[in-house]
């Protein structure tokens, strides 16, 4: 049987609790497992980003998620499941949501649907939504925990609040690391953005948040143009979409031609000369390359303590939606 978990002092912390680094074999989703039915918390990869895992049906396991992020709200979160039969026992599906659903899944797409009247996700995972925030992932690591918790896992991705989103363990580790049970280590992330938000609820389906599942793939199975939330006029229904978000520490400037003095510099496709400080998002000017290494060149900037970050101008079709959604988060006032 699994030790007995350590208790949250009351500010949250985990005073003393160590982080099991798990291998991607059998025993570490074994081990996954059990942590996250005891009501642990997990770091654990998905195709997009890391996940940081609890038990959604346990209000208490949610509520650790929150204290390790120091998240300063009770945002609603996405729960995750193995198969779309186990997302259709949480959530109801329209004729749209079902048909995305059996496009995207397993994939990075989340839908936004109204909660089953037997819906087993906690209040505190919906954040008293009468709606649910459903996914099904397509990483081989987390469908073999979630088949094996044989619960719905909520999952934020694996980051402190604010801060860049995790896209392998080490970088879980750099955020969590003594606050959270353990990370089960997976390697680095192959889409490298969170998934597409797309709010099922009755209507036309809304775009919530740009992610992997580019725009124009969800618009060909739904036959009609997606609105985005929050755009022309309409009010925001996704309450976690702060506007600063995704932020390194230094600041950050769009759209720039080449950096200044001092700046470091993220660039995207063929560049005319070698810039100090610089990383190239994609120097074939590939939007899935870059998706791939957003999270992680911010990070490796960051690092090098420069002021601010320069970013070249990314086109805005197909990922690059996706792209500069993150990028202007990170850029915003905070
Ligand atoms: O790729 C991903 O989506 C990753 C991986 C781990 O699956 N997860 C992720 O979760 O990005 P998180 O918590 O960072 O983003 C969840 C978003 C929040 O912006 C939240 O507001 C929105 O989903 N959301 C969740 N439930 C909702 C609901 N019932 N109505 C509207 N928005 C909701
Ligand atoms: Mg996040």
């Amino acid at each position: 049987m699994g030790q007995e978990l350590p208790k949250q002092d009351p500010a949250g912390r985990q005073a003393g609790r160590i982080t099991e680094r798990l291998p991607a074999d059998a025993a570490g989703i074994l081990r996954a497992a059990e942590l996250l039915r005891l009501g642990g918390l997990v770091a654990l990869p998905t195709e997009t980003v890391y996940g940081l895992a609890a038990d959604a049906t346990s209000g208490a396991a949610v509520a650790g998620i929150y204290a390790a992020k120091e998240r300063p709200s009770f945002n609603p979160l996405i729960s995750h499941l193995p198969d779309v039969a186990a997302a259709r026992r949480q959530g109801l599906f329209d004729a749209n949501a079902l048909a995305l659903a059996k496009a995207f899944w397993p994939g990075p797409l989340t839908l936004v649907v109204p909660a089953a009247p037997a819906c087993e996700v906690s209040e505190l995972a919906r954040a008293g939504l009468p709606s649910v925030a459903l996914r099904v992932p397509a990483h081989p690591l987390a469908h073999a925990v979630l088949e094996a918790v044989g619960r719905p896992i909520a999952a934020p991705s694996a980051n402190r609040s604010g801060r860049i989103s995790a896209t392998s363990a080490e970088h879980a580790l750099a955020d969590l690391d003594g606050r959270i049970d353990a990370v089960l280590d997976g390697g680095p992330t192959e889409v490298g953005l969170e998934s597409t938000i797309v709010a099922c609820l009755g209507g036309a389906p809304r775009l919530l948040r740009p992610g992997g599942v580019p725009r124009s793939a969800i618009e060909g199975v739904i036959g009609r143009t997606l609105v985005l939330a929050g755009e022309a006029g309409m009010a925001p229904i996704s309450p976690g979409l702060l506007a600063s978000h995704y932020a390194p520490a230094a600041q950050v400037r769009l759209n720039a031609e080449a950096p200044r003095p001092g700046e470091g510099w993220l660039g995207f496709g063929p560049e005319p000369q070698n810039f100090p400080h610089a990383l190239n998002l994609s120097p074939s000017g590939d939007l899935v390359e870059a998706a791939t290494n957003l999270f992680g060149h911010l990070r490796k900037l960051d690092a090098l303590a420069r002021p601010s970050i320069a970013v070249a101008p990314i086109p805005e079709h197909g990922l690059g939606e996706a792209i500069n959604d993150r990028l202007r988060r990170a850029a915003a006032p905070r």
